[in-house]
């Protein structure tokens, strides 16, 4: 590993990166990738550092990958959880996460159901913040490993054609997925039912498709969005089964093209609406690389913050 820096101190979105930042967070992940498929797979490079994992709402994949990054880097390690905390009694977000910093904590991972929650974070406590998705907003370590798995796919994702498709409206996973994409120079479509697709769509420099099969005769990888039922407050589709019906994707379309292309989803999958269970479990869906590379990914974001406290 060389001694370059990132240009940020927390990681609070996508759109606060610039490309050096990307490209040192990957080559840093390159390393520790092969560090975790290795039989012994820690490295003592984090043994003086103590994080905080606070979520807010629930998480698998997120919480698990970040846990497992901070154990293989050797830190320790401290988990919240909402539920059973004493915000419960009044407490204020800022009063719990300082009580928590005054217990000697270095960084702090959040997750929280509110759009803005790490950066409000970031600019009332004393300390580096990491935001594992904060509402519809933004999911900035999944964009990262999403975009980490599609070049060990596609190579150089300069030009590459890639469709998001779905819940493009309640999706954080979306918001960053793009910034992350069109900062890499791919060319971005989204796809969805209209009431699914946020009005200012456009304005973020990609094109949109309603027709799912010209979306994906188009596209070099198809990123399968969850359809965020917690996040519905109305009814946005008639029906599931019409949802599936229109924006559902199985290997039947994907056996008409002449090319084969990469499906990604950021998981829960909702097996059987947004990809086929055949899909989901075939070679040409990367769900659990991306869920891989997550630990990775995770563990170059963690390393490359972290060296920043230690020497600014
Ligand atoms: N992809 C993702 O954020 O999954 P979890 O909600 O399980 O963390």
């Amino acid at each position: 590993m060389n001694d370059k820096k990132l240009s940020i101190n927390n990681l609070l979105g996508i759109k606060y990166l610039n490309l050096a930042d990307v490209d040192l967070i990957f080559e840093t992940a390159d390393y520790f990738k092969e560090v975790i498929n290795r039989s012994i797979k820690k490295v003592p490079v984090l043994r003086d550092l103590t994080i905080a994992n606070l979520f807010f709402e629930n998480s698998t994949r997120t919480k698990l990958s970040f846990e497992l990054a901070q154990k293989r880097l050797s830190s320790e390690i401290i988990n919240f959880s909402s539920a059973q905390s004493s915000l419960k009694k009044g407490e204020s977000l800022i009063d719990t996460v300082n009580n928590i910093l005054a217990m000697k904590v270095d960084i702090i991972v959040i997750r929280h159901p509110d759009p803005g929650a790490a950066m409000f974070l970031s600019k009332n406590v004393n300390s580096c913040i990491i935001n594992a998705g904060d509402g519809t907003h933004e999911h900035p370590t999944q964009a990262l490993l999403d975009a980490y798995s599609l070049k060990e796919k596609l190579g150089n994702l300069e030009g590459k054609k890639i469709v998001i498709v779905g819940d493009i409206l309640h999706s954080r996973v979306a918001l960053s997925n793009i910034f992350l994409l069109k900062m890499l120079g791919a060319d971005v479509k989204l796809c969805g039912p209209k009431t699914l697709m946020p009005y200012y769509a456009e304005s973020l420099g990609v094109s949109l498709e309603m027709d799912l099969s010209k979306a994906i005769k188009w596209c070099d990888a198809a990123n399968m969005l969850r359809v965020q039922n917690e996040r519905m407050d109305q009814s946005y589709f008639p029906s599931i089964h019409e949802y599936t019906s229109l924006y559902g994707l199985g290997l039947p379309l994907l056996k008409t093209l002449n090319k084969e292309i990469v499906v990604l989803h950021p998981g829960p999958i909702n097996r059987g609406v947004e990809i086929t269970s055949e899909l989901a479990d075939s070679k040409q869906a990367i769900i659990l690389d991306q869920v891989q590379n997550g630990v990775a990914i995770r563990m170059a974001v963690i390393y490359l913050l972290a060296s920043k406290l230690i020497i600014p």
